[in-house]
């Protein structure tokens, strides 16, 4: 096991300097203080007392780990998550993954660095282990995104009832033959969606036909694209679930590229309610998630890891609804 004399070696800097880091950071300069802690996580270096005296030094900031701010679904979490942050006098830093693991990482490292008292992980990509690690020493949250067979503080919507409600009210329609473009299938929340489907086809006794299933990414070209390979099989379906609201867009755009129209030829519902799903002609069916109260649950539990106290629970699932719009046809008379 390393020792402080081994890191101080390895850093180039006198063992007081080791300690100081820990102790009194703020007199230690920036580029030292950034190669000790460099030397510190290559050696594995973290006695209790240190661990412990890391841990007490408060930044009063919290990360926020995004896939894709592009993406609008986020900005009420993230707005949920502003305000009780605000309220309680904690600043938020954003860092945006742009959907890679790598950087993902990175921000994980925040935590290590002691640039803030605690994240909240809106994209949990990273295997289970390492995140796992990382909230045994530190306060960590997972919100919309969880960690599958994991216990972690977690704030989400039921991503299976979800997806099924949303394809058992295109079967209601009399659709039979039904498509899901999926989201990527390294996300659970995808594969949670997918099954889904799955479940209400087979509870209707319809083929899952393999064809009918494409794999997307979540992205608004993806859905376009996978909806014109659709278009051009043998048997096209008569209506879509896309996984979320930015790809049934691009799905819609891509039907109507080929002078179809939606719902009349095919119809589709999406997943997130983005303000674009209202707007957009025509309006978008989707599952509304709860984001604003995703993003302030997600912030009251990070607050209570931060102060010590215990939770009463670590899963929490929040309500989600399925809002009928233009998009599948459905007809109130
Ligand atoms: O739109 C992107 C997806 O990732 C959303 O559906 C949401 O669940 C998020 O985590």
């Amino acid at each position: 096991m390393a020792k402080m004399s081994d890191v101080a070696k390895k850093a180039n800097v006198s063992i007081a300097t080791v300690s100081r880091v820990f102790s009194s950071p703020e007199t230690v300069a920036e580029e030292t203080k950034k190669k000790v802690l460099k030397v510190v996580e290559e050696l594995n270096y973290t006695p209790n007392v240190l661990a412990r005296q890391l841990r007490k030094m408060e930044t009063k900031t919290i990360v926020v780990v995004v896939p894709d701010i592009t993406n609008t679904f986020f900005s009420r979490v993230l707005r949920g998550i502003e305000t009780i942050a605000r309220e309680n006098g904690y600043r938020v830093l954003l860092g945006d993954t742009e959907n890679d693991i790598t950087l993902e990482n990175e921000y994980l490292k925040t935590l290590y660095e002691k640039h803030a008292d605690g994240l909240i992980l809106l994209t949990a990509r990273t295997d289970r282990i390492t995140i796992e690690k990382l909230s045994e020493n530190y306060p960590v949250v997972l919100a919309c995104e969880y960690l599958e067979g994991s216990n972690l503080p977690t704030v989400s919507i039921d991503n299976i009832s979800a997806a099924r409600k949303a394809t058992e009210h295109l079967i209601k329609l009399g659709h039979r033959r039904i498509a899901h473009i999926t989201g990527p299938m390294n996300v659970i929340l995808s594969r949670d969606r997918l099954k889904g489907y799955k479940q209400a086809m087979e509870s209707y006794e319809l083929e899952v036909d393999p064809i009918l299933i494409q794999e997307g990414d979540f992205y608004y070209k993806t859905g376009y694209n996978l909806m014109l390979k659709l278009l051009f099989i043998e048997n096209p379906p008569t209506a879509v679930f896309a996984a979320n609201d930015e790809m049934a867009i691009g799905a819609i755009k891509a039907i109507q590229s080929q002078g179809l129209k939606v719902p009349e030829d095919i119809a589709i519902v999406g997943f997130d309610n983005i303000k674009m799903s209202a707007i957009f002609s025509p309006s978008l069916t989707t599952i509304g998630q709860p984001t604003y109260k995703i993003g302030e649950k997600a912030m009251n539990l990070l607050l209570d890891l931060i102060r010590g106290k215990k939770l009463s629970k670590n899963q929490f699932v929040l309500d989600d609804k399925l809002i009928i719009r233009e998009s599948c046809g459905f007809k109130n008379d």
